[in-house]
């Protein structure tokens, strides 16, 4: 089928309970694997890109891979921008045939966040494109932040009522105490600032930084009104697991294909089981 509009996919979301994958791609054989793995799962599924994939594969080249897929898949798909920073992007995303875009303005003062975001959904919204907005920061795991200032990067209940009062958004990103790579220990994650935030919102919550969370965690968390998980390291960790493995197997390896088959085949799997921790198989 066509691609599918982001926030028409969480509304879905939102009526059934459970919360959709948004898997990173960065190149066709990603791309295949979290089509195959929606498939397989019967499940809604979102394929986003983040600026690193576009400037590794390029805009168009995700943008057309992503809506072949789409249009050979039997379950909805969505293709959403990860991490936007720039109304110029967003833009050319809008163009290209993204049905989602992120404006992430986390890093500037709320009013300028605000701004940035409403520029780019005078443009989005008339398209049928959907828009997610950030705010709190979500650090990276590498990023040292001590744990008594940790709170202090975390969305206030108050300022998100006001943003998404203020901003056009379709679905929030908060931060709650995950982050972006790969955890050193196990993440804390603040349910009760989300339950207070999913109280006082009417829009869907978006979790960043969902790899290495623990499922149960990621279940609570969608108990808790979590309906966009981004998933982009743990498809790291088992495509390169995989393509190690078949290399130092077969060290003489020429044939890139027998090194990426695997890989694909493991992305796949660890997206499968993701889909169903986030409890969105069987509703496509
Ligand atoms: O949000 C984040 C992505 O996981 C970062 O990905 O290295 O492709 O820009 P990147
Ligand atoms: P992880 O790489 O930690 O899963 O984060 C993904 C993400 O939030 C993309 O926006
Ligand atoms: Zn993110």
């Amino acid at each position: 089928m066509a691609l599918v509009g982001l926030r028409e996919m969480l509304e879905d979301a939102e009526k059934g309970r459970y919360a959709v994958g948004a898997f990173n791609c960065n190149n066709m054989e990603i791309i295949q694997a979290i089509i195959d793995a929606a498939v397989m799962e019967k499940s809604p599924v979102i394929i986003q890109a983040s600026q690193g994939a576009i400037k590794y594969a390029g805009l168009e080249y995700i943008a057309a891979l992503t809506k072949l897929a789409a249009q050979k898949a039997p379950v909805p798909v969505a293709l959403h921008l990860d991490h936007g920073t720039s109304f110029e992007q967003a833009v050319k995303c809008i163009h290209a045939g993204f049905t989602g875009v992120m404006v992430d303005g986390s890093k500037y003062p709320v009013e300028e966040n605000i701004a940035l975001v409403n520029r780019v959904a005078a443009v989005a919204r008339p398209c049928g494109v959907s828009v997610e907005g950030e705010l709190g920061k979500i650090t990276g795991t590498e990023d040292d932040v001590y744990v008594s200032d940790k709170e202090a990067l975390y969305t206030d209940p108050d300022e998100a009522c006001y943003f998404v009062e203020k901003a056009q958004v379709d679905a929030l990103a908060i931060a709650i105490g995950t982050a972006h790579g790969q955890y050193k220990g196990e993440p804390k994650l603040d349910m009760d600032r989300l339950r207070e935030i999913d109280r006082r919102l009417d829009i869907p919550i978006v979790l960043h930084g969902s790899s290495g969370v623990p499922d149960d965690t990621l279940r609570e968390a969608v108990a808790n009104g979590v309906r966009k998980i981004n998933i982009d390291t743990n498809i790291r960790e088992a495509f390169m697991a995989a393509a190690k493995a078949a290399l130092a197997e077969q060290p003489a390896l020429l044939d890139p294909r027998k090194m990426l088959a695997p890989a694909r085949e493991a992305a796949r799997e660890l997206i499968r089981q993701k889909i169903r921790v986030f409890g969105s198989n069987n509703r496509a």
